[in-house]
């Protein structure tokens, strides 16, 4: 089994709900509950800067409008990230990763960067992020690389092939073990709702980690555990802390 220094519990997108997700605002949070890693959602804008955002469009989590990746960073930097979820976030910025990994080296805090390419930038997405993330974290804990993308995985692997890498899946593949061993991958990053125990015993015994997410029922993150999942991604920052056990 591969060297992983992951810790068992992953605050998603951040903070969680309990912020905007995907913003410096929400790391600070993530980190007030005692969280040691948290997941994030990074894409490039049209002149190749690296900056967090889960969707394609800006609409439901920013002030602005249309696909964020063909406006430039000068003009995404003009967008609130944080009146959306309330006043007191008014104001809130899309955060660059540079920025990102600068908050991480503050509160020593450990993270998964998913690779989420706007549509058709797959590859260049998947290079520049982890030729970034080599850079960025320097001297910390190495950022765990996850995409749904298999061409971005594959552009990670080649750009920058020591950073630890892991396949999402939202739906089963039977072919798992011969495209993880393929992009060189350390972790499954799984929807929860894909495993049974027979299924982790399965992964685990074909040398890979397993992440699940977005679990947020403390007694569904419990079994999981129980089952040998390595970490869960949680959107319930507080009811799953960072001390969280099976
Ligand atoms: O990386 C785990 C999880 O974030 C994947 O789904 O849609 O929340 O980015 P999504
Ligand atoms: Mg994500």
């Amino acid at each position: 089994m591969s060297n992983w220094p992951y810790p068992r519990i992953v605050a998603h997108r951040g903070g969680g709900k309990l912020a905007p997700e995907n913003t410096l605002a929400a790391i600070d949070v993530g980190a007030r509950f005692g969280h040691a890693m948290i997941e994030f959602d990074a894409k490039l804008s049209r002149d190749g800067q690296i900056f967090l955002l889960h969707d394609d469009t800006l609409e439901r989590t920013s002030n602005g409008w249309g696909v964020a990746g063909r406006l430039t960073w000068d003009e995404l930097l003009k967008v609130d990230a944080g009146g959306w979820y309330s006043g007191e976030f008014k104001g809130e910025k899309l955060p660059l990763l540079s920025e990102v990994a600068q908050r991480c080296r503050q509160h020593a805090m450990m993270a998964n960067i998913e690779i989420k390419p706007t549509t058709g930038a797959d590859a260049e997405t998947g290079s520049v992020v982890a030729l970034a993330a080599r850079a960025l974290w320097q001297g910390m804990t190495a950022p765990l690389l996850s995409s749904f993308s298999i061409e971005a995985l594959e552009a990670a692997q080649q750009s920058a092939p020591e950073l630890p890498r892991g396949l999402l899946l939202d739906a089963w593949r039977d072919d798992w073990r011969a495209l993880a061993s393929r992009l060189g991958c350390v972790s499954l990053h799984l929807n929860h709702r894909l495993l049974d125990e027979a299924r982790v015993a399965q992964i685990k015994s074909a040398g890979l980690r397993i992440l699940v997410y977005t679990v947020n029922d403390p007694q569904r993150a419990a079994l999981l555990l129980s089952w040998g999942v390595d970490c869960i991604c949680t959107d319930r920052i507080d009811l799953i802390g960072p001390d969280f056990h099976a």
